[in-house]
């Protein structure tokens, strides 16, 4: 027969069958092309009853049994099932030519037969197909919307639409039978992967209405219905009633997906991402890498995504080097920079994990040395949203946070704000080792966090003197002092010039940092080779000094950190000398160690300071000579003119050493007995006029005191 006259120009039956029986009968397509192949049918019978009418008497049986050819009664037998009652009508008509009824009957059981058979086929297809290879539906352009990736197709015994997830199945009838899971589409659109412990989450998306909701869920989440009832929430189309049978739907997504899923590679910290440094850098969400690498997504852990957040930049390069003026001429400020810069080079050398303290009197920079450290990579705002955080936090999260920023240092403004002494002794203990304690998160499977960092931290009180381990206290780099110099008010406009300036341009230098090392990757081994004989030299400037030849290597880190920034990166030189400067302080801070001998310092430095406070030093009225009673109240004497005796009350001086986190009672036990406290076996106090008043006070010889005090 001639197909042209079903309308199907240029297809031949046989491919009209083919297309018929390989097409999945549940699609768009399969039901076209059955449709197609019924057409044809239908036509075969019409021209068959136009032959008739011109045909004779004895020619009409011959025209009907031309319908039983093979493809034709295969397309009659696909009418027959598509519509029934047309192919009678069709038959009806033909049985009333005379003389063809026998004949029509003879082939509308044939009809029959094949079409049974095409059912049973059907039916067996159809049951192959659901443990076979499922029909590629492009689920992107179904759901319409660009963050669903192309080529998404949905696994065999479900189906997606723009109406919900349906659970399918075909009945012994070869019927698809359809159960609504969910009444919204829901699908997974992608996957990520830690490098370092390979925990992975998944890309969820759903669409309510018009909008469409995606969220990334840890897989054990997703793969658990009680957790996945949790996105109800977010307006997931998940209760409890369905949700087993989604996590199972979610499952057979995946694997069918698996392939076609975009993974992002993630990592849940910041700076080196391995020990070659392959991967790179990550700075905040910057990945700083060679070409090679590949690309790695940092996605913060709960509570941790803000502390990624100050890691940026602002303002120009230009702009922070003019900001960095004052900088230039304070070595504390200048040591702050360098301590910030070793952090990330620690891996690289394959240095040890150190702190430097900035400690002192209230109003003389502390927190200004901070900022500028701080400038170096992001916010340098102890406030929200920066990169200096308060000692006023948990040690847990403390802990958290230095091992997120891994190898980016840390930086905890005043001890003083600490709830309890414990967390900056144990603080600066797990520091020095460069690990956390391993408190786990609520699923309890977070590994232990380490860290390979420099802390820097200020206090009025050394850090040093919240610790009593000695391993600790030798990683401690001490700068006691005034970081932007003597207190004056030029200092103070500076201080607030270089806030203002730093504020608004800052995190250039880190990523400079950064991409030099990256890109010298291959010339780590001679940096690590420089750095032993920097270190090695000051080693040997050391001398008997045991602490300061430990310290050694810090500076020596310092050092070299110093010298990438000015020779490398075009940070102007200084124009003070910030590495003899804490080398002095290394050399000089051995003293820390004695601690009664430290006490007795920081005591007489007070007197010195508080002067109008004794008796003996005290103002007094200009017109009349009365003395002027101290605000805060007479804290002891200390009589005017050289070689006389200092004396405290002892609540005053049991309160300044609690304040500077000395062990008050040990201090003046040691104190007396090195016979540095005049006292008799009894009493460690004598009785001192005070105000035409009497009271009992600790007394210091003036020579022991300025013996102590030259003795540095
Ligand atoms: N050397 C100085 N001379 C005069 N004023 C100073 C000096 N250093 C700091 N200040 C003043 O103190 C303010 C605070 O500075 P900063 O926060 O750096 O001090 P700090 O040492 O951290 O003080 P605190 O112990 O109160 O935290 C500055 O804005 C400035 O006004
Ligand atoms: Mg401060």
């Amino acid at each position: 027969m001639d197909i042209n006259d079903a309308g199907l120009a240029g297809t031949s039956i046989e491919q009209l069958i083919r297309a018929a029986d390989i097409s999945n009968p549940m699609t768009v397509e399969g039901q076209a092309a059955v449709a197609d192949l019924a057409k044809v049918g239908l036509e075969a019978l019409s021209n068959c009853a136009d032959t008739l009418k011109d045909a004779e008497p004895g020619g009409r049986p011959a025209a009907i049994v031309a319908l039983l050819d093979e493809d034709v009664l295969h397309a009659l037998a696909t009418a027959w099932r598509h519509s029934p009652s047309r192919v009678l009508a069709g038959f009806a008509a033909l049985s009333n030519v005379p003389g063809s009824k026998s004949t029509v009957t003879e082939v509308m059981r044939q009809v029959k037969r094949v079409a049974a058979e095409q059912e049973r086929q059907l039916r067996e297809r159809l049951r192959r197909s659901m443990s076979g290879p499922s029909a590629v539906v492009n689920l992107s352009k179904l759901l319409e919307h660009e963050d669903i990736p192309p080529g998404l197709s949905c696994p065999t015994g479900w189906s997606i639409d723009r109406e919900g997830v349906w659970s399918t199945k075909v009945s012994e009838e070869g019927v698809e039978e359809r159960t609504k899971v969910a009444p919204s589409p829901f699908l997974i659109v992608g996957r990520r992967w830690d490098i370092h412990d390979g925990e992975t989450q998944l890309k969820l998306a759903w669409k309510r209405g018009e909008r469409w909701t995606f969220r990334t869920v840890a897989r054990s989440d997703a793969m658990d219905s009680r957790p996945l009832v949790a996105l109800s929430k977010w307006d997931a189309p998940i209760n409890s009633r369905n949700a087993a049978m989604m996590v199972q739907f979610m499952s057979d997504f995946e694997a069918e997906n698996l392939a076609r899923l975009p993974t992002d590679e993630t990592t849940t910290y910041m700076g080196w991402q391995s020990e070659s440094g392959r991967h790179g850098f990550m700075l905040g969400d910057d990945q700083i890498s060679g070409d090679d690498d590949p690309v790695v997504h940092l996605v913060p852990d709960d509570g941790l995504r803000q502390v990624a957040d100050g890691w940026s930049t602002a303002g120009t390069w230009d702009g922070w080097v003019s900001a960095m003026a004052p900088a230039m001429s304070r070595p504390m400020l200048m040591v702050s920079l360098y301590a910030a810069a070793a952090s990330p080079l620690l891996q690289v050398l394959d240095a040890p994990n150190f702190i430097v303290d900035f400690s002192g009197e209230t109003s003389r920079g502390k927190t200004t040395a901070l900022r500028v450290a701080a400038s170096m990579y992001g916010k340098p705002d102890e406030r929200a949203g920066g990169i200096i955080y308060s000692w006023d936090a948990t040690r847990v999260w403390i802990e958290q946070a230095a091992g997120f920023l891994h190898s980016l240092p840390l930086m905890l403004d005043d001890t003083k704000r600490a709830r309890y002494k414990s967390v900056v002794s144990q603080t600066m203990y797990d520091y020095a080792f460069g690990q956390g304690r391993g408190r786990g998160s609520p699923t309890g499977i977070r590994t232990q966090v380490s860290w390979r960092s420099v802390l820097l931290t200020t206090g009025e009180a050394p850090a040093t003197s919240f610790s009593e381990d000695a391993g600790t206290r030798a990683r401690v780099l001490t700068l006691r002092g005034s970081p932007l110099g003597e207190q004056s008010t030029a200092n103070a406009r500076i201080a607030m010039t270089l806030k203002a300036g730093l504020s608004e341009n800052y995190g250039h230098l880190g990523l400079k940092m950064s991409q030099y090392l990256v890109e010298n990757r291959s010339r780590w081994a001679q940096l690590r080779s420089r750095y032993r004989k920097v270190r090695d030299a000051y080693v040997t400037s050391a001398g008997n000094d045991g602490v300061a030849a430990r310290l050694a290597v810090y500076v020596a880190v310092m050092d070299v950190a110093a010298s990438i920034l000015h020779k490398q990166l075009g940070v102007p030189a200084p124009t003070c000398a910030p590495l003899e400067f804490v080398w002095a302080s290394v050399l000089g801070g051995s003293r820390d160690a004695d601690r009664p001998k430290a006490a007795i310092q920081d005591l007489y430095g007070w007197a010195v300071a508080n002067q109008l406070r004794l008796w003996g030093r005290h103002e007094t009225d200009a017109r009349d000579g009365t003395p002027r009673v101290p605000s805060s109240g007479w804290a002891g004497s200390w009589p005017s003119g050289d070689q006389q005796p200092l004396a405290l009350l002892p609540q005053v001086v049991r309160r300044l050493l609690t304040e500077w986190n000395y062990d008050h009672a040990g201090i003046i036990e040691s104190w007396a007995r090195r016979g540095w406290l005049s006292c008799t076996k009894t009493t460690m106090t004598r009785p001192v006029r005070i105000d035409g008043g009497r009271s009992r006070c600790m007394v210091f010889d003036s020579g022991i005191l300025e013996a102590l005090n030259e003795d540095e």
